[in-house]
């Protein structure tokens, strides 16, 4: 994809308001699976989530979580607020007046308040939500149709038997593609600079020439990848007379784990080298927030100006106690200050970029210097690739919804 010859556009790039995928994706796209909670918060009393616009209530029933419409198709009630009143089934019945509907199919049946004949059992139904557990983790299909096969959307890694997951997520402030547009591209060392985290860690200048490659399949994780393959990394760099930055700071002696090996090349997690980010919207990077570990990061509209920020790490135990070193070091230090602190330095830009674009009047996918190659082959990425028509079906309804409420979500 050579995109970048298209430099001498950046104009007419930077106000582009055609009737794209990606600019019809206010919402994201919908038909995928998308990760939705950790399986450890959502029991048998249902959980009231907005995802792509749709409010959907999660529930269990003994091991399986099923998740419907968070809106009872007799007059609207929150299936979030209904009852389990025949325990040992899988059905939830409507708070309001209590139609009763069978989780596995959406089917009614049973009209709570009109008595067994009622003549609206079996004729009614609430819309059902695929759902997948895997290592902990519930999946939800958010497209109509049949769902495509798990495999094809959640990236292998987080699937593999040994992989021990961990999950932190909350609801975020700003439209999910600012997150994805400026996830790679340039920011690390000039943004995570002062991030608690890395103050022992030497950073450097970052690099002169830039470069993203798509990848069509990664033989790791079994999906494509836009990958940022960036060259000639320096460790700081002269300014003209400005003189040299970054300063040197006799208390960053730490590399990172990506700049051990010698010359600057990248070392790797489970055969991934670069940071690559990938449809529906979700970035991927080694060696976080542990070193060893391989992290995602899912970007999930709930409404047009917040989506569910979706943090999840694969960490590989060798044994019991490497198990419970990483659980330690992950609940005192990675946890909180490299998926909490340091990512939300990502977090507080999204929610300028989404002002900034509001103020402007339009999205704005970035007036070009070059590391703005890589939101800018994201979003060639997603116009070519993108699955399926399913963004259009949702549109301004669920937008008009969803904008009348926000959500507070916040685990992990
Ligand atoms: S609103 Fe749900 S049963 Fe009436
Ligand atoms: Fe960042």
């Amino acid at each position: 994809m050579a995109i970048f010859e298209k430099r001498e556009n950046a104009a007419s790039a930077s106000t582009d308001t055609s009737d794209t995928p990606y600019n019809r994706a206010v919402l994201g796209f919908r038909n995928y699976w998308y990760p939705a909670l950790p399986e450890h918060d959502i029991g048998g009393r249902p959980k009231r989530m907005i995802l792509l616009g749709e409010p959907i209530a999660f529930v269990r029933r003994g091991k399986k979580v099923y998740a419907v419409q968070d809106e009872c198709p007799h007059r609207g009630a929150r299936m979030s607020l209904g009852k389990d009143e025949f325990p040992g089934t899988d059905t939830l019945a409507c708070r309001f007046h209590g139609w009763t509907f069978d989780l596995r199919n959406g089917a009614c049946v049973a009209a709570l308040t009109d008595g067994p004949d009622s003549p609206v059992v079996g004729k009614v139904r609430i819309r059902t939500f695929p759902t997948e557990q895997r290592n902990g983790v519930v999946f939800v299909w958010m497209g109509r149709g049949a769902p495509a096969p798990l495999e094809e959307d959640i990236p292998a890694l987080l699937l593999r038997p040994d992989a021990s997951l961990k999950v932190r997520y909350r609801q975020v402030y700003g439209n999910w593609r600012h997150h994805a547009e400026g996830s790679a591209g340039g920011h690390f060392f000039m943004l995570h600079r002062d991030a608690i985290a890395l103050q022992l860690h030497k950073l450097g200048q970052g690099n002169s020439s830039h470069s993203s490659e798509l990848q069509e399949r990664c033989p790791t994780d079994n999906r494509m990848y836009l990958l940022e393959t960036s060259k000639d990394f320096n460790w700081e760099q002269k300014f003209g007379k400005l003189g040299f930055w970054p300063p040197t700071r006799p208390w960053r002696l730490i590399k990172p784990p990506n700049r051990r090996a010698a010359r600057g090349t990248s070392t790797e997690v489970e055969g991934i080298k670069y940071i690559g980010i990938s449809l529906p919207g979700y970035l991927r990077v080694r060696h976080f927030p542990k070193n060893g570990a391989v992290y995602y990061e899912w970007y999930i509209a709930i409404n047009e100006d917040h989506y569910l920020y979706m943090q999840i790490s694969a960490h590989f135990p060798r044994n019991i106690i490497h198990r419970a070193w990483i659980t330690l070091w992950y609940n005192l230090w990675a946890g909180p200050m490299r998926k909490g602190h340091f990512n939300d330095q990502d977090k507080s830009m999204v929610r300028d970029n989404t002002n900034f674009e509001k103020r402007m009047g339009q999205h704005k996918p970035t007036p070009l210097y070059q590391p703005d190659l890589f939101p800018r082959m994201w979003i060639e990425m997603c116009n070519q690739y993108a699955r399926g028509e399913g963004w259009l079906v949702t549109g301004k309804e669920a937008a008009e919804r969803a904008k009348t409420e926000i959500p507070v979500y916040a685990g992990g």
